[in-house]
């Protein structure tokens, strides 16, 4: 039977031919919802679809939906691997009804497509139906003429698909092939349901509810969801058992075994297997833009890759080994997936630095692993504290640790790995906040449902007439505002740009007879609505009123700058720093520009002047600047520069500028933003910084026009003022300052020389000021001036001075506290002890203790007033021995 991609392909077209709109994968970060991590079904990107919130031309939609089941409500992560049919990644095939038909239909489609499309015979099916939905069992019975016994009846969730806590949800029913009573296993339903006998093919899903907070609604229209994991009908239709053995699995692993001369079928085989799947979850995550870090999505995005670098180790690769198989996956997936082919450098990138990286780590944690479990028996369990030390210092996730234990029968203590994780996790929660987008405001798709989408005039005009269509307050549709009110205002058209792409919102004034108002801000709602912060100054603003918009010219203008700007950057680092470069965030402000971007190591200060010579070259070539509308295919065909795991309309703006020295365009991109009229209005550009803000990831800020101008003549002021100071000429700046540094280091250390000398009174010493104590030369001095550190010095000094005796060196600081320091000359050493003899004078300060060496020794005291006691009383120790 055919393959994978055959097989994606005749469902596809099944359905197209069945009046469904054919549409793309959504990314794997869902861009609708802020409760779920990653898109986990088909029917993620058609969310507010069922709610009704959103509306499509066409009630009828199929797709094959990128899936990710890693964390959060269904997460398959700890069993890939071990068992025939669990992936982190998977593709889920489905159809979909948008209040269009409901189950008989639905039914009668997927009857059709598995026995006479995919020639399933009929009597190997069985069905599965929610116990309580009577009409399902009976349709099934009429479509399919399915006998009672092959309708199982299930009441328990088995049977009720959900989204999540929250979303759409239905009874459903499910397909399953019997594969025959040669296989182990029993019918849905029955004690040993898990075997391998009876394989669930195809879940459909009535969607007829709304799951809310406490509560489920109906929806406003039944509908149709469906699943139908591709892996797993691809092993029915290839006469297999395991998902490992369909065609696209044996490429990957066949990839590794070429690589590693490692047999896929023998001891390592749940290795290769691991290696496979994760390897296909880590590449589409970094192609929709997932990096891999410690928190949120980036770190489940690590816990895959580093859980398959360490199956890779396993099998003896000695050297990164994900990387290597990148190659593979594009030739088997590339084709229905461009995403992949376009982030093929920024994947392969990625896997071999995080595999470099974690290979530093790993071989020492698992010999730490080993110590550890050494005497443990199996059904025994690793220490929490262990977990937790091999997770933070040698950077092993749970999993990873359990997996690598699960072999000898061994668990972890997850109770106490949690309780050690839990000052990280409170952290790694708080900077989760659930990215994506902010939660779906309801009144706006209610908004836009009535007026229709604004139409933006603002690539072309910079005042426009509008009619006002909604405003909102406090949550809520009004009427009007009076002065002095704020609120957010619908016009049916608009030059204000809505802030999206990084750039900015327009600010600019509202006017009409009567009525003047000022906008602050401008954001964009619910996918097509221009939503304006509007405050009213005179005059009341109602909707049904015609207004004259205007945006702050002067303001769009430097913004129209710093955007142009940001592409000839992007393409200048793509140039200079390597093709792995791609977008990873920007701003776009009036003031300044900002471009964060993947690449693993700093930019030096080399590759920084080139990026700026090459980006102010393009300036300087004054050229055009084209927008072109074009279908996104054929933009990306084109090979405009996209941003991974961004959405796009079917049509797109595809922005070029400048060329390069062949002529073709510099920089290609598709971009919904405004730009300059020719790359010379653009003036200048300046990088004024460029720092790391994540694992992977480089900010450049940078200035353009008038901003870079006045940056830089700031700067030059402050240069000549540097060299007013040092009357040097602005060229002499660097050295004279060079010169200075080091002068002012060679005084300080004279200052110290000459403090030290005139601590002992001038050049002999103070040799002349020792007196004789029963036999002993003793020189005592109180100095001030002289820090702690140097006091040791100063008595090493008097120690030379004095030649043979002891002496004793207080200095007093300006807090009046006091240090002491002791030295013996060695030859007395056996006579007289400086720590002793220290802290007899630390006594006499009013300290404790004291420590050093025989010969040299060091104490403190607050009393610095009684510094010459101090003296004396090492003196009276002399004379007492
Ligand atoms: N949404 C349904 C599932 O994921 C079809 O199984």
């Amino acid at each position: 039977m055919s393959g994978v991609n055959e097989i994606r392909s005749a469902f596809l077209d099944y359905f197209a031919r069945e009046g469904h709109e054919v549409v793309p994968s959504s990314s794997l970060v869902p861009r609708n919802d802020p409760t779920l991590m990653f898109t986990n079904a088909g029917m993620v990107q058609f969310k507010n679809v069922f709610t009704g919130l959103e509306t499509r031309p066409l009630p009828r939609a199929v797709t094959a939906q990128k899936c990710v089941r890693a964390g959060g409500k269904h997460n398959d992560l700890d069993n890939v691997g071990y068992t025939a049919r669990h992936h982190t990644f998977f593709e889920m095939l489905g159809n979909f009804s948008f209040g269009d038909y409901f189950k008989e239909r639905a039914i009668e489609l997927a009857w059709r497509l598995v026995t006479k499309e995919f020639g399933l015979d009929p009597g190997r099916l069985v069905v599965t139906v929610y116990a309580e939905d009577e009409d399902a069992g009976q349709l099934w019975r009429k479509i399919a003429g399915i006998d009672e016994r092959r309708i199982i009846k299930i009441a328990t969730s088995d049977n009720f698909w959900a989204m999540g806590d929250t979303g759409p949800c239905g009874p459903c029913s499910e397909i399953f092939y019997d594969h025959g009573p040669s296989i182990p296993g029993g019918p849905p339903g029955s004690p040993d349901q898990d075997g391998d006998r009876f394989i669930e093919i195809w879940n459909l899903v009535f969607m007829q509810y709304e799951q809310v907070p406490g509560a489920r609604v109906p929806l406003p229209r039944p509908s149709i969801d469906t699943g139908m994991g591709l892996e797993r009908v691809a092993a029915v239709l290839q006469g297999v058992h395991d998902n490992y053995d369909i065609d696209l699995f044996r490429a990957l692993i066949r990839a590794c075994e070429d690589i590693t001369n490692v047999p896929a079928d023998g001891p390592h085989r749940a290795s290769h297997r691991v290696i496979a799947d994760h390897l296909r979850a880590a590449s589409f995550l970094i192609a929709d833009g997932v990096m891999p870090s410690n928190e949120g999505r980036g770190y489940v995005l690590r816990r895959i890759m580093r859980r398959g670098m360490r199956h890779a180790q396993l099998i003896g690769a000695r050297e990164p080994l994900m990387w290597r198989l990148v190659p593979a996956l594009t030739r088997e997936m590339g084709r229905a997936y461009p995403e992949l082919l376009r982030a093929e450098a920024l994947i392969a990138e990625t896997l071999k630095l995080e595999e470099t990286r974690f290979r530093r780590t790993l071989d020492r944690g698992l010999t730490l692993l080993d110590e550890a479990t050494a005497r443990l028996v199996p059904g025994a369990a690793l220490d929490g504290e262990t977990a937790f030390r091999l997770y933070d210092t040698y950077g092993f996730p749970l999993d990873l640790t359990e997996d690598a234990l699960r072999g000898r029968g061994l668990t972890v203590d997850t109770a106490g790995f949690q309780v050690a994780m839990e000052r990280q996790r409170a952290e790694a929660r708080a900077a989760w906040a659930g990215s994506g987008e902010a939660a779906t405001e309801t009144v706006w798709y209610g908004v836009k449902d009535r007026v229709g989408p604004t139409e933006f005039l603002g690539y072309a005009a910079d005042r426009a007439e509008a009619v006002v269509t909604a405003i909102v307050r406090e949550g809520a549709t009004v009427a009007r505002l009076e002065a002095g009110e704020t609120g957010l205002v619908v016009f049916n058209q608009t030059p204000f740009y809505g802030e999206s792409g990084g750039q900015v919102g327009d600010t600019g004034t509202a006017r009409a007879p009567g009525v003047s108002a000022h906008v602050t801000d401008t954001q964009k709602k619910a996918d097509g609505l221009f939503v304006h912060t509007l405050t009213v100054d005179t005059g009341t603003l109602s909707v049904g009123d015609a207004v004259e918009l205007a945006i702050d010219l002067g303001r769009r203008r430097a913004i129209r700058a710093n955007h142009s700007a940001t592409h000839l950057l992007h393409a200048a680092l793509r140039t200079v720093l390597g093709r792995h470069v791609a977008q990873k965030g920007s701003l776009v402000a009036p003031d300044r520009l900002r471009f964060d971007f993947s690449h693993p190591l700093p930019v030096d200060a080399a590759e920084l002047v080139r990026i700026e010579d090459l980006t102010n070259a393009a300036v300087l070539q004054n050229a055009a600047v084209t927008t072109r509308l074009m279908a996104v295919d054929e933009a990306i065909a084109s090979g405009a520069m996209a941003l991974f795991g961004e959405k796009y309309g079917d049509e797109v703006r595809v922005v070029s500028m400048a060329h390069d020295e062949t002529g073709a365009s510099y920089s290609t991109e598709l971009c919904g933003g405004t730009h300059v009229e020719r790359t010379g209005d653009i003036g200048l550009v300046t990088v004024v910084a460029e720092a790391g803000v994540a694992a992977g990831v480089r900010r450049v800020e940078a200035l353009s026009g008038a901003a870079a101008r006045h940056y830089l003549a700031e700067q030059d002021r402050r240069v000549r003022g540097l060299a007013h100071i040092l009357k040097a000429t602005p060229d002499e700046v660097l050295a004279r300052a060079e010169t200075l540094v080091e002068e002012r280091r060679r005084l300080e250390r004279e200052l110290v020389d000459a403090r030290r000398k005139l601590a002992l009174g001038g050049s002999e010493g103070g040799a002349s000021a020792a007196k004789d104590v029963a036999g002993t030369r003793f020189l005592g001095r109180v100095v001030t001036g002289i820090a702690p550190k140097d006091l040791k010095a100063v008595a090493d000094d008097a120690k030379k001075a004095v030649g043979s005796g002891v002496v004793s060196v207080v200095g007093v600081a300006e807090d009046g506290k006091a240090a002491v320091v002791v030295g013996v000359t060695d030859d007395l050493l056996g006579r007289f002890d400086a720590v002793a003899l220290v802290r007899r004078a630390s006594e006499a300060l009013g300290g404790k203790g004291g420590g050093g060496r025989p010969d040299l020794a060091q104490a403190g005291g607050p009393d610095g007033a009684r510094a010459e006691a101090a003296n004396a009383a090492v003196e009276a120790a002399l004379a007492d021995a």
